[in-house]
C-alpha cells in the first residue's frame, strides 16, 4: 500500500533551531466542535501563508487530536489504537497523563515564524480552545540535549523513517497518519551536574562528548539507551524524536520537551515502561533520578489529506 499512502503531515520534516509545542483541550459545546471541526481545514492554508515570506524557515506545523476529543469532534470511524495516555511507574517516579484534546507542533528555523504561525492558528480558534500548556523551545549547541548530551542520534533515516513512523495498510482509512506522544520534563539540573562525566556516561550509555555510544559490556541495563532500545522479531523498533531544551534559567526551570512519533503507541508505551517501571520492573532508567515528568499526552495526528476532509465531518 506504500505507493498509494496519502500525504502525511510534516511528520518527517527536517530538524529545525525553534519549537512551539501547544496543549490544548477544546471547549464543551457543539459550537466549539463546529470551529475546530473547521479550522482543520485551514491549517495547511495558514502554514502556507506565514511560511511564503520565508522561503528557507523550514516552518511546518502537525496537529493531532486527542483520544476522547476525537470521538466528540469527529466521532467513527476512529483510528484504531488511538487511546488516552497510559501511565507508568510508582508514586515518585511517574509518567503522569495530563490534559489535551488537540497538540500543535510548531517548528522553523527562526522562533518570529513558529510565533506568527501559532498566534495565527490560536486566533482562529479563538474561544474554542483553552490552552493548558504551551512550551518554546530552542535547539541547544550540536544537538544537544538539556543533559549535555547529543540527542536524536539514532532517529530512523531514509525508508525506515517512514515506516516507523507512518500508519499504512495495518489501518487503511488512517493511512499516512501517525501517533504522537508528549511529555514535559524538569531536570535537576544541580543533581545532575554534581555527577561526574562518566557517571552522566553510564545514565545515557553514550560518551558525552563523542557520542560514541557505550559497547556491551560497559552500557549498564538501566541506561537510558539500553532501556530505549527494543527488539521485535529481531529487527529493532524506531520512533523519531524531536526533543527541545527549553527554560529559564533566571528562574531555575531547566527542561525537555520530549516528542516521539510512532506508526503505533505500543513502541511508545514500552520504552516508557522501560524506564518508568524498569527491564525487569525496578531496573528503571537513571536519567529519571534527575528528570521529573509534568505532562503527558497521547494524539493521532491524520494525514495531511485527512485533516483537510476532517473539516467537512461530522461526530
Ligand atoms: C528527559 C527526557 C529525555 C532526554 C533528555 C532524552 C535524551 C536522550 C539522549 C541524549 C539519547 C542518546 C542519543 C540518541 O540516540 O538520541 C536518547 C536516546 C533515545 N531516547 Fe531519549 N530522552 C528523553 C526521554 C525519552 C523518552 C520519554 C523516550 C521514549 C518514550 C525516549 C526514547 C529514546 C530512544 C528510542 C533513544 C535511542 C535509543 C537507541 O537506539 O540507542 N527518550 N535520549
Amino acid at each position: 500500500m506504500t505507493d498509494l499512502l496519502p500525504e502525511p503531515q510534516a511528520v518527517c520534516s527536517p530538524i529545525t533551531s525553534s519549537v512551539i509545542f501547544i496543549v490544548a483541550t477544546v471547549a464543551l459545546g457543539a459550537e466549539a466542535a463546529d470551529t475546530v471541526r473547521g479550522w482543520c481545514g485551514d491549517v495547511a492554508a495558514l502554514t502556507r501563508t506565514v511560511g511564503k515570506r520565508v522561503p528557507d524557515g523550514k516552518l511546518s506545523c502537525v496537529c493531532g487530536f486527542g483520544s476522547t476529543a476525537w470521538d466528540v469532534l469527529f466521532g467513527a470511524p476512529r483510528p484504531m489504537q488511538l487511546h488516552p495516555f497510559r501511565e507508568f511507574g510508582p508514586e515518585g517516579r511517574r509518567a503522569p497523563a495530563t490534559a489535551g484534546d488537540l497538540l500543535l507542533h510548531i517548528r522553523a528555523d527562526r522562533m518570529d515564524l513558529c510565533f506568527e504561525l501559532a498566534t495565527q492558528l490560536c486566533t482562529a480558534l479563538g474561544d474554542a480552545i483553552l490552552v493548558v500548556d504551551e512550551v518554546q523551545g530552542f535547539r541547544n549547541f550540536d544537538m544537544r540535549s538539556m543533559v549535555g548530551f547529543v540527542d536524536g542520534t539514532e532517529n530512523p533515516a531514509g525508508r525506515k523513517l517512514t515506516d516507523s513512523t507512518l500508519i499504512d495498510s495495518e489501518d487503511p482509512a488512517f493511512a499516512g497518519g501517525s501517533y504522537v506522544m508528549v511529555q514535559k520534563y524538569l531536570h535537576n539540573m544541580t543533581a545532575w551536574n554534581a555527577l561526574s562525566v562518566e557517571d552522566q556516561e553510564r545514565v545515557i550509555g553514550r560518551r558525552k562528548l563523542s557520542d560514541v555510544e557505550l559497547d556491551d559490556a560497559h552500557k549498564p541495563s538501566n541506561s537510558h539507551s539500553a532501556l530505549t532500545t527494543l527488539t521485535e522479531n529481531g529487527q529493532e523498533v524506531k520512533i523519531l524524536r524531536d526533543n527541545m531544551p527549553f527554560g529559564r534559567p533566571g528562574m531555575g526551570e531547566f527542561g525537555t520537551y520530549f516528542i516521539g512519533y510512532a506508526r503505533s503507541p505500543s513502541a511508545l508505551e514500552k520504552m516508557l515502561e522501560n524506564m518508568f517501571v524498569g527491564r525487569p520492573a525496578g531496573n528503571y532508567d537513571r536519567l529519571l533520578d534527575y528528570s521529573t515528568a509534568v505532562t503527558g499526552g497521547l494524539f493521532f495526528v491524520p494525514s495531511a489529506q485527512l485533516l483537510e476532509q476532517l473539516a467537512e465531518r461530522k461526530p
